[in-house]
C-alpha cells in the first residue's frame, strides 16, 4: 500500500521520534508499505516520520545510485549495489573524514535540490528487519543516504542545514510546497493546502 508522503511544513518532519520495542505492531506489513511508497516516488531512502510515524526507523535502497554512476568509476558509489536495508533504532556512534558537499534532495521536500556538507565516512549501530543487531561502516553516498535519513529521525531536514541566506531565497517556495504548490506524481499530504484533492 502507498503511503502519504508528508510534505515540507507538517510539524512531524520537526519532532524527534520514539525508538520502537520488538512487539511494534505489523512492522513487517509497515515495511513493505515504505518499499512499495519509496519505489513508487523514485527515491533511495524513507524515514518513517515521512509517513507520519514519529518512530525510528528509515529504510534504503542506494541502487539507483549506483546505476547512474556506471559511466565513470566513482569511489563514493562503491558498496551501492545491493545496498537495501531497513534500520531499527539507529545510532550513529562516530562519523570521520572531511567534509564533503552533494545536491541532496527529499521526497517531502520535491523540486528542491541543495548542496549539503557531511562528513565522509560513519560507524552505525541499528537493529534490522529481524531484530538483530547489527554494527557497520560506510562511506561516500551510502553513507550521506543514512545521514539524511538519520536526521529525519532527529525532526532535521536538509533545509535546517543550509545558510540563512539560502534559506531566505528558498522561504517562498518551500511555503509553496506545505500549500501544495508543486507537480508531483506521487502521493503526499500538504500541511496548508486549504482543500485536499480528491
Ligand atoms: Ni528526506
Amino acid at each position: 500500500m502507498i503511503l502519504p508522503i508528508l510534505a515540507y511544513g507538517d510539524p512531524l518532519l520537526k519532532r524527534e521520534a520514539d525508538e520502537i520495542s520488538e512487539d511494534y505492531p505489523d512492522l513487517n506489513t509497515l515495511i513493505e508499505n515504505m518499499y512499495e511508497t519509496m519505489y513508487e516516488a523514485s527515491g533511495v531512502g524513507l524515514a518513517a516520520p515521512q509517513v507520519g510515524l514519529p518512530i525510528r526507523m528509515f529504510i534504503v535502497d542506494g541502487s539507483p545510485f549506483a546505476e547512474d554512476e556506471e559511466d565513470e568509476f566513482d569511489p563514493k558509489a562503491e558498496g551501492l549495489e545491493g545496498f537495501k536495508k531497513v534500520f531499527i533504532n539507529p545510532i550513529i556512534e562516530e562519523e570521520s573524514g572531511e567534509e564533503w558537499s552533494f545536491r541532496e534532495g527529499c521526497l517531502s521536500i520535491p523540486g528542491i535540490r541543495e548542496e549539503v556538507f557531511r562528513k565522509e565516512n560513519l560507524i552505525i549501530t541499528y537493529f534490522d528487519e529481524n531484530w538483530q543487531l547489527q554494527e557497520e561502516s560506510y562511506s561516500g553516498y551510502a553513507a550521506r543516504i543514512i545521514q539524511h535519513e538519520y536526521d529525519h529521525l532527529e525532526g532535521i531536514l536538509f533545509t535546517d542545514k543550509l545558510s540563512p541566506l539560502k534559506r531566505r531565497l528558498l522561504a517562498k517556495k518551500l511555503n509553496g510546497i506545505s500549500k501544495g504548490d508543486t507537480d508531483i506524481d506521487y502521493r503526499m499530504k500538504f500541511p496548508a493546502r486549504k482543500k485536499q484533492r480528491s
